[in-house]
């Protein structure tokens, strides 16, 4: 995820740039850079680091000019560094672009290109668009910049500026938002609105597949075969500070609620199109090592820790290979047995930072253990030292709660199981491709369960007065459950305990009395008739018991025994974390908003814990 703004019109387009950037940076803070078209050329100013550094820098020499472009990276393809920041340009250097998104087909199309006599400058997949766009131009930028788009596949927002046409920026979008802020005598474009708001509340939303034509007086809309699109302006009402949320009142919902993209972004290009394989280019790992493991070692801390418990489950089941998933603080100090030859590290890590977790993977790399690190921040410590790396695709997480990087997490441990299952013959055809194309169908599937937030939202407020909870489930219902009772007690102070269910009758059900809410979740077709004898153990001392069950029979017996049930879509157990936890993670922020909590910043807890 990036931020994009641009600029035509009479003012300096500098300082817009940057003020709009400084609205977008919670998009991506890596590197940042601008184009600015001045006297027929393309002054590109860009450098890695938060925007203060590119700041810093301008005060040396600022190009001056009335047009221009700005990005804010998130890196995806290519590290955080002064060559990989945007904006990209050709080989002449008279086009300059800002691209947020990924082109998956960027090597194919980069391949193309070289042939044809092109040379690149960075990492990036970016960099193919300003290529592309002086191959096909020949006096007419917009129909270049079709062309070009009509060439990429994945999801891009992305605007153009040449010093052949000054008069003009183009922007193009396709599963990656856009809007045009209409001016008086000047235009604007942006990845989200809070860039554009000091200056206009009037915008145009750009669609899949919109190409805008804009100049200081006019923005004009086309489809990608140059079919002219009537556009209605839509007039911005939210508060500067809410609109750097998209409208949402907190960002943990606002990630919540971005998890059908997340899941989208980071199954792009891994999945094969007949969902019968895995794509995992970035793997340097061979097949013989793959074949030759006879253990893997999962060890994150928090949230990721529990990704790791799915990831266990998911090992075991499909590449019948033995997990040890370890709390990153405990493996590092525990002197584990590790053989270098048969053993793999994964460690899991949003930020990539956690002192634990990087220091576990030192601990095993020095010990000669390859170590494969699941992250979300490109070019963090941990991607760094790794032997190889991951990445979910979740875009940047604000919120300390962390959602959108647990699931993507969980779709990545998921790929690899698959794929090591694969390869090590554990795993036949027909039952992968089911797990594929469940994983495929996720998307959709999360956004549909996230329209009946309203349902939650209305139930985690009679919660919100709630004191003990307990969360119970067998298998991976039992590692979604210690994410679900984490969730509730980060953000809203209740207390909670998750258990497997099997295991409450040894000790904890003393606790279960009249009243006491129990959360019991079961998604396992092969466990449902045990999970369903745990609920009566507690329904029998009279506990409130919410189910969260699958639609169809799972929901429908589940509500033969509990007071209230959520039904997730219906999904193969192997997949249903992903959305089992949804309703977990709303429930919990709905019962904190009721008890006015601060949600996005609970007490005590921080983003990123690097310190031990
Ligand atoms: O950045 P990491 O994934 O390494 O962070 C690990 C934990 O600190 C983190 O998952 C924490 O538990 C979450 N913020 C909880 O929501």
């Amino acid at each position: 995820m990036c931020g994009i703004v641009g600029y035509v019109g009479p003012k300096e387009a500098l300082p817009v740039l940057i003020n709009g950037l400084k609205r977008l940076e919670y998009r991506g803070y890596d590197s940042s850079g601008v184009a600015i078209l001045t006297d027929h050329h393309v002054e590109v100013r860009k450098s890695v680091g938060r925007l203060s550094v590119l700041e810093g820098q301008l005060k040396k020499g600022a190009p001056e000019g009335h047009t221009g472009i700005g990005h804010t990276r998130w890196a995806t393809h290519g590290r955080p560094s002064d060559i990989n920041a945007h904006p990209h340009s050709d080989c002449s250097g008279r086009f300059a672009v800002v691209h947020n998104g990924i082109v998956e087909n960027f090597r194919g199309l980069k391949e193309w290109l070289v042939s044809e006599g092109h040379i690149f400058k960075s990492e990036t997949d970016t960099e193919v668009i300003p290529h592309l766009i002086e191959q096909y131009y020949s006096g007419d930028l917009v129909d270049a910049v079709r062309q070009a788009a009509s060439r990429l596949r994945g999801s891009y927002a992305l605007v153009v500026a040449s010093s052949e046409e000054p008069e003009h920026i183009i922007a193009v979008r396709k599963d990656s938002p856009l809007v045009i802020g209409l001016g008086e005598g000047e235009n604007f474009v942006a990845s989200d609105v809070p860039a554009i708001l000091e200056h206009t509340r009037r915008v145009y939303i750009l669609e899949d597949g919109e190409v805008a034509d804009i100049t200081a007086e006019t923005a004009d809309v086309f489809d990608l075969k140059g079919e002219v699109k009537k556009k209605k302006a839509f007039i911005v009402k939210w508060d500067p500070v809410q609109a750097e949320r998209g409208g949402y009142e907190h960002f943990m919902r606002k990630e919540i609620h971005e998890q059908p993209k997340a899941f989208r972004d980071t199954l792009t290009g891994r999945v094969a199109p007949d969902r019968k394989s895995v794509k995992l280019d970035e793997l340097t790992m061979t097949p013989e090592k793959i074949k030759g493991l006879k253990k893997v070692f999962i060890t994150a801390a928090g949230t990721a820790y529990h990704a790791g418990l799915v990831g266990k489950y998911l090992f075991e089941k499909l590449a019948r290979l033995p997990a040890e998933v370890d709390l990153a603080s405990e493996y590092r100090y525990r002197d584990p047995i590790l053989d270098a030859k048969e053993n793999l590290v994964i460690v899991v890590s949003q930020s990539g930072e956690t002192a634990d977790t990087l220091a576990a993977m030192r601990e095993s790399r020095a010990r000669g253990v390859h170590a494969l690190a699941i992250t979300n921040v490109v070019g963090s410590s941990v991607s760094r030292e790794a032997d190889d790396v991951i990445y979910t695709w979740a875009g940047p997480e604000i919120a300390v709660a962390s959602t959108k990087a647990y699931t993507t997490q969980i779709l990545v441990l998921t790929l690899l199981a698959v794929h090591f299952g694969q390869i090590r013959g554990t795993l036949d055809a027909a039952k992968a491709q089911k797990v594929l194309s469940e994983l495929v169908e996720l998307p959709q599937k999360a956004q549909e369960l996230l329209s009946h937030e309203e349902s939650i939202a209305e139930f985690a407020r009679k919660c919100a007065a709630w004191k003990d909870v307990f969360f119970i489930g067998r298998g991976l219902d039992y590692a979604v459950s210690l994410e679900g009772q984490l969730k509730l007690k980060e953000i809203s102070y209740i207390h909670a305990e998750a258990y497997a269910a099997g295991e409450l009758k040894h000790g904890t059900l003393a606790l279960v009395v009249e009243g006491v809410p129990v959360i019991a979740l079961s998604t396992q077709r092969d466990l449902r008739e045990k999970m369903i004898s745990n609920i009566r153990e507690v329904k029998a001392r009279d506990a409130y018991v919410l189910g969260i069950a699958t639609e169809g029979s799972g929901a429908d017996e589940m509500k033969h025994h509990s007071d209230k049930v959520i039904a997730i879509p219906e999904t193969d157990g192997l997949v249903a974390p992903a959305l089992a936890v949804i309703p977990l993670q709303l429930l919990a922020y709905h019962a904190a908003v009721a008890r006015g909590c601060d949600v996005d910043k609970p007490r005590n807890l921080a983003k990123s814990v690097t310190v031990e």
